[in-house]
């Protein structure tokens, strides 16, 4: 039965991830012809992915014009699966301009049922699990999409990045965690006048809750931004003391127990 607290993360995103379209925002700006030529260091910058066995490809929570273009750029026969129907706009817009063909599909990515029983080499996820309350659901979606031995590339928000105070973060000094790790809590944000529902989930869930749905851990990485600054409160000072995501490459292993 759908309840208005647990389901209503899903109107309150897309709501919020409509108007950031709107504005756009980073994440909704399409590539260009000359970011295709890097299509491969942009989606795949440390070389973890194995592109040869790699024909089908699920970008999830990845509209914008960006990942989903990248990916048919490259030959790959490409699925786009978002809550927003103006961030896929912009995957259409985007492929049509450079005559690629990409499928896209508006949904959660906590129920991926419409995609079954249709399976992917890869899922490619792009920042976006802490638009939903539960990550460990979200990887048994995935799982379920995903080939045998087929891989899943996901990036995090790190949770100590999510305690950060919501406001002047830097005391002169240090950076204070104001928001406590336990109980996990809802947390609002109106970032350029979107008002999204994010929700921050622990390590614990974020690794061991893929070891727990039948992956093993291939590789991981902490990104922060790639250069420091000198701003308190930009992403580049935080980045001097915290990194800001954590990425993940994981591969499938049907019927594995831990
Ligand atoms: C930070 S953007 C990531 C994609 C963008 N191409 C980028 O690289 O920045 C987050 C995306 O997650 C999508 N999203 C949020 N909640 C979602 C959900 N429950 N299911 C599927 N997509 C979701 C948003 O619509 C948005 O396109």
């Amino acid at each position: 039965m759908r309840s208005p607290v647990r389901d209503g993360y899903r109107e309150v995103n897309r709501a919020g991830w409509q108007r950031l379209a709107a504005r756009g925002v980073e994440s909704s700006q399409p590539v260009s012809r000359n970011d295709l030529a890097y299509a491969h260091a942009w989606l795949d910058p440390d070389d973890w992915l194995p592109w040869a066995r790699i024909a089908t490809v699920l970008c999830l929570a990845a509209g914008g014009g960006q990942q989903g273009p990248l990916f048919a750029s490259l030959g790959r026969h490409v699925t786009v699966l978002d809550l927003s129907a103006a961030q896929l706009e912009r995957d259409r817009a985007t492929a049509a301009v450079h005559g690629l063909a990409i499928e896209t599909v508006q949904g959660d990515m906590l129920d991926l049922g419409a995609l079954r029983p249709r399976r992917f080499d890869l899922v490619w996820q792009a920042v976006s699990s802490l638009y939903v309350p539960d990550v460990r659901r979200l990887y048994r979606e995935v799982a379920s999409v995903l080939e045998p031995g087929g891989l899943y590339r996901v990036e995090h928000c790190e949770p100590a990045a999510m305690q950060l105070a919501p406001r002047r973060p830097w005391d002169g000094r240090a950076y204070r965690l104001a928001r406590p790790a336990m109980p996990k809590r809802d947390v609002w944000s109106d970032h350029a006048g979107g008002v999204l529902w994010q929700y921050r989930h622990s390590l614990e869930d974020l690794l061991g809750g893929l070891c727990d749905a039948g992956f093993a851990i291939v590789r991981v990485a902490e990104r922060s931004a790639p250069t420091l600054g000198d701003e308190p409160g930009s992403y580049e000072h935080v980045s001097r003391y915290l990194p800001s995501f954590i990425s993940v490459l994981a591969r499938y292993e049907a019927g594995r127990r831990p």
